[in-house]
Order: C-alpha cells, then structure tokens, then sequence
C-alpha cells in the first residue's frame, strides 16, 4: 500500500550536519519526497504533536530541545513507507539500533536520536496536517 510518513531532522540532526544524508537514504531506498521544509516548532504544536508523551517526565525537555533550533521537516512516501522508514531510522534508541540505521550511525542517546518519524500511520495523518498545507505536499508523478 502506498503510505506516506513524515520525518524530522532533528534539532541535534541539524547541528550535525547529517540533513542531505538522511534525506539521500530515504532516495536511495526508492521513496517518494513529497513535502520539504525547514520550520521552527512551538510549544502548541508540540503539544498536539507529543500528546501521548505529555504526562512524561521528559516532556518539558523533549519541548525545549526540539524548539532548540528550526528541525527540517519532511514528508516521505512509497510503497509500504511507513516499514521501510522504520528500518532505516532504527529504534528510538540508538544504542538498540542496528549499524547502518540513521539512529545508530548518527545518534547519541534517546534524547539525541537525530530523528523523529511518524509511529503510524494516524500519527502521520495527524503530524502531516499540524506542519504541512495541502499545497505543500507533492508527488514525483504531479
Ligand atoms: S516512551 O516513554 O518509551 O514512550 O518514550 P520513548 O519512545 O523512549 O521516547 C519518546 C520520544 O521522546 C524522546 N525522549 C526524550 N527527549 C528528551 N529527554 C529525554 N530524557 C527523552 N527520552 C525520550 C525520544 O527521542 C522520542 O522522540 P521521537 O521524536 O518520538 O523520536
């Protein structure tokens, strides 16, 4: 089934250098770039975006990092994109990451884990409509 998901560059990605890697790695695995920008986050849309996560003793720090500095926000698509993106992230620790994961070759700790991507596909519907306007969004066929 063709998904789309989204992926951010993280604030500590950003700073690393690692923006044009990630994104060629989603390329080279065959996936559609459907949407691209970089944007600064705020606390109401964090909130919204992290509700799950808002009761945790890690929010006010996960909000404050990922307002740090702009993220670069992506939507990714293809065939079953939402697996494929996973893979190639890894786990949300990168100690738990296999080499040759984003997380894994780029990431320090869960905090500093390079990037965020959508768990599912409600949660890429969700994110999707919180960064992104429908005229943002492309396809490599349009
Ligand atoms: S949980 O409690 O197991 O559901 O959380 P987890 O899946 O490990 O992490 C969820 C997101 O929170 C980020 N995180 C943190 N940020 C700042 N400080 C601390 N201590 C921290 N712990 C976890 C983690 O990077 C996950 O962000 P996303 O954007 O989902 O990758």
């Amino acid at each position: 089934m063709y998904e789309q998901t989204v992926v951010l560059v993280k604030p500590d990605g950003y700073a690393k250098k690692v923006v044009g890697n990630v994104i060629g790695r989603f390329e080279a695995a065959g996936l559609d770039l459907i949407a691209l920008k970089m944007v600064r986050l705020t606390q109401p849309v964090l909130d919204r975006w992290y509700a799950h996560h808002k009761d945790k003793p890690f929010f006010p720090d996960l909000s404050a990092q990922m307002m740090a500095t702009p993220v670069v926000a992506m939507v990714v698509g293809g065939e079953g994109a939402l697996g494929k993106v996973f893979a190639i992230c890894g786990p949300t620790d990168p100690a738990e990451a296999l080499p040759g994961t984003i997380r894994r070759d780029f990431g320090e700790s869960k905090p500093k884990n390079v990037v965020h991507r959508s768990d599912s596909a409600e949660a890429a519907r969700k994110e999707i409509g919180l960064l992104f306007a429908p005229e943002e969004l492309f396809s490599p066929a349009r």
